[in-house]
């Protein structure tokens, strides 16, 4: 056995252990919700492999152990896709987004909502042609609309564009291209916009929270004028294209 790293954060401790990753939440009383929400997300996510031979994982509960607050899970293999930003790895974020809303939507046209569908719980591995997916939301399972999850994650690739130095039009549209093709629903504008805009405004109140003000407002004021430039023109590109048309192919930087 070997013990790879510890990664902290605000709620938990992560250790990865070979193939398993132990999470210890910093609250223990925390650890039944959170072994509650990943075997939700497991129920929910049936292997789903893709046309093209992909395949639409989730880590998988192990092991719960309440007295120490530790969880037990399967390592997803690959790198995150905030660790490793591109169109191609965007577009399979898309891709496993619409294969877990797909299996579960309702017949009233309702899909199981995620909750925290970030770039830093998407992983992929290239090599073995596999997503898999971590730590879902408090929301995870509740049925909602397609735009819930697609907005905050394409808030999210905005901002980590930015940061990275990243073209943010192209890596958002190569998400929406693999959350849009071949699939039942399509995306509606208003309510996307409604997302992103809620979104926002929970970015800027964290910042505010976070950082003393006269950087609050220099992070802010750019960030609400480039955000709304980008997510307003990806919008505007929505409404000329075949939302649901299954003819839309792969951006070509695959890695
Ligand atoms: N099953 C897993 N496989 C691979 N890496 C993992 C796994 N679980 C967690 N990690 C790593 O640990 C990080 C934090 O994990 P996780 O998101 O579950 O914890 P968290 O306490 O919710 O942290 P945060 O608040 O930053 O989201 C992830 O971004 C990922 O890099
Ligand atoms: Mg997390």
């Amino acid at each position: 056995m070997k013990s790879h790293q510890t990664i902290k954060s605000r709620t938990s401790f992560i250790t990865v252990v070979d193939d398993v990753v132990i999470k210890k939440m910093r609250d223990i009383e925390n650890a039944p919700d959170e072994a509650e929400r990943l075997k939700r997300l497991g129920s929910l996510l049936k292997e789903e492999r893709d046309t093209d031979g992909w395949r639409y994982n989730c880590a998988k509960l192990l092991k719960v152990e309440l007295a120490t607050g530790r969880l037990f899970m399967t390592r997803a293999s690959g790198i995150s896709l905030a660790q490793e930003l591109s169109a191609s790895r965007a577009y399979r974020a898309g891709r496993w987004l619409a294969a877990f809303q797909e299996g579960g939507r309702t017949s009233d046209g309702r899909v199981p909502v995620f909750g925290d569908f970030g770039p830093n719980h998407v992983f992929i591995d290239g090599t073995s042609k596999a997503v898999t997916v971590i730590d879902p939301g408090v929301e995870i399972g509740t049925r909602g609309s397609i735009e819930t999850d697609v907005g905050y994650m394409l808030s999210s690739l905005v901002l980590y564009s930015l940061r990275r130095r990243r073209n943010p039009w192209r890596i958002g549209r190569a998400f929406v291209d693999g959350v849009i093709t071949s699939r039942a629903g399509s995306i509606r504008r208003q309510r996307l916009r409604e997302v992103l805009s809620d979104t926002r405004r929970q970015t800027e109140r964290r910042w505010k929270r976070k950082l003393p003000y006269g950087s609050a407002v220099f992070a802010i004021v750019p960030y609400r004028i480039i955000d709304r430039f980008v997510t307003a023109s990806l919008l505007w590109t929505l409404s000329f294209s075949e939302l649901s048309s299954d003819e839309r192919s792969m951006p070509t930087d695959v890695n």
